[in-house]
């Protein structure tokens, strides 16, 4: 999920946009920059040869290429972007829409009037705008941040509540018993993949997919029923590969029905090709779906089908 910062024209978004992304570390987005860079004209050249109506348009679609990103950002959006509901509704699906909050009184005594077609020609009018825009920005902000004076204050107060707020999906993945041994176990049956590069590609793809994906590994079945009763309220969905007690474990089966989360069941090989005692899952019944047989791509496919039940939730 992406950050993106909604404000007033001259309320210190892009600094502090600017600030925070690479505080957390992730790629930043200036949508006015990105409609300079896609129209090839500057916002003052757009809005005096197409006119307000024309940029906004163009906003929204720059705004839908930048959300569709996958890899989390922050983005930081321009004065008027919230008035049009498709772009709050478009803001609020792809993160956490934060309002960064300054008085039209500070934002006057500091405020560069290039690339702000709106306030050139009268600043005042930064009064009426604030007064007209205020209900849009709260209908489109999760949280705000007042920065009425740029200040590191600011900055941390800003890179605590995106690090505490943060609406990426929580996964816990679970491992039952021998999947330890992945790489040496069964190379012919489970691959060469040992068990940590495979838990090492998936945080990888998880992290691309902003999603905080938590993965664990028993050989004891009382182990992995805990963890899955302590998913409540910390985890958004299971994943799980139960390994043999795939099997036999009602207790499993029990568990997973019990925390009403989003399961979704997963085995290297074709339990169905193999052993007929392997054919039937008891855990299953409990679980979302089942992906099998696609070795460690399982577990890929299975976290892309995490992602997207969670999505759609
Ligand atoms: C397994 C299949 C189970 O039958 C077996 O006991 C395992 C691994 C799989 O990932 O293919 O331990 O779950």
């Amino acid at each position: 999920m992406h950050v993106i910062l909604v404000g007033l024209s001259g309320s210190g978004k892009s600094t502090l946009g600017e600030a925070l992304s690479k505080r957390i570390n992730r790629p930043f987005y200036d949508l006015d920059k990105e409609i300079v860079k896609n129209v090839g004209k500057s916002i003052d050249e757009i809005f005096a040869d197409q006119g307000e109506r024309a940029f906004r348009s163009i906003e929204t679609k720059v705004l839908d290429t930048i959300c569709s990103k996958s890899e989390p950002a922050v983005i930081v959006t321009g004065g008027g972007a919230v008035i049009d509901p498709k772009n709050r509704s478009l803001m609020k699906r792809s993160g956490t829409v934060i309002r960064i909050k300054r008085s039209p009184e500070a934002i006057l005594s500091t405020l560069n009037l290039e690339g702000r077609p709106l306030l050139k020609a009268d600043p005042n009018r930064i009064y009426t705008l604030a007064r007209e825009r205020e209900d849009f920005y709260h209908l489109a902000a999760d949280y705000t941040v007042q920065n009425e004076t740029a200040s590191d204050e600011t900055l941390e107060a800003l890179t605590h509540l995106v690090l505490t707020k943060d609406k990426a999906k929580k996964i816990l993945l679970l491992n039952g018993p021998n999947l330890n041994l992945l790489g040496t176990r069964e190379p012919s049956i489970y691959g060469n993949m040992t068990y940590e590069q495979i838990c090492k590609s998936l945080l990888e793809s998880a992290a691309k997919k902003a999603i905080n994906l938590e993965i664990k590994q028993s050989n004891h079945e009382g182990e992995l029923i805990d963890w899955i009763q302590e998913a409540v309220g910390e985890q958004d969905g299971i994943l799980i590969n139960p390994g043999a007690y795939t099997h036999t474990s009602i207790a499993i089966l029990d568990a997973i029905r019990s925390v009403k989360l989003p399961v979704v069941e997963i085995h290297l090989s074709n339990i169905h090709a193999r052993e007929t005692f392997r054919a039937h899952s008891v855990t299953a019944a409990g679980a979302v779906g089942v992906i099998a047989g696609f070795g460690t791509m399982s577990y890929h496919l299975a976290l892309e089908a995490m992602s997207n039940i969670l999505t759609e939730q």
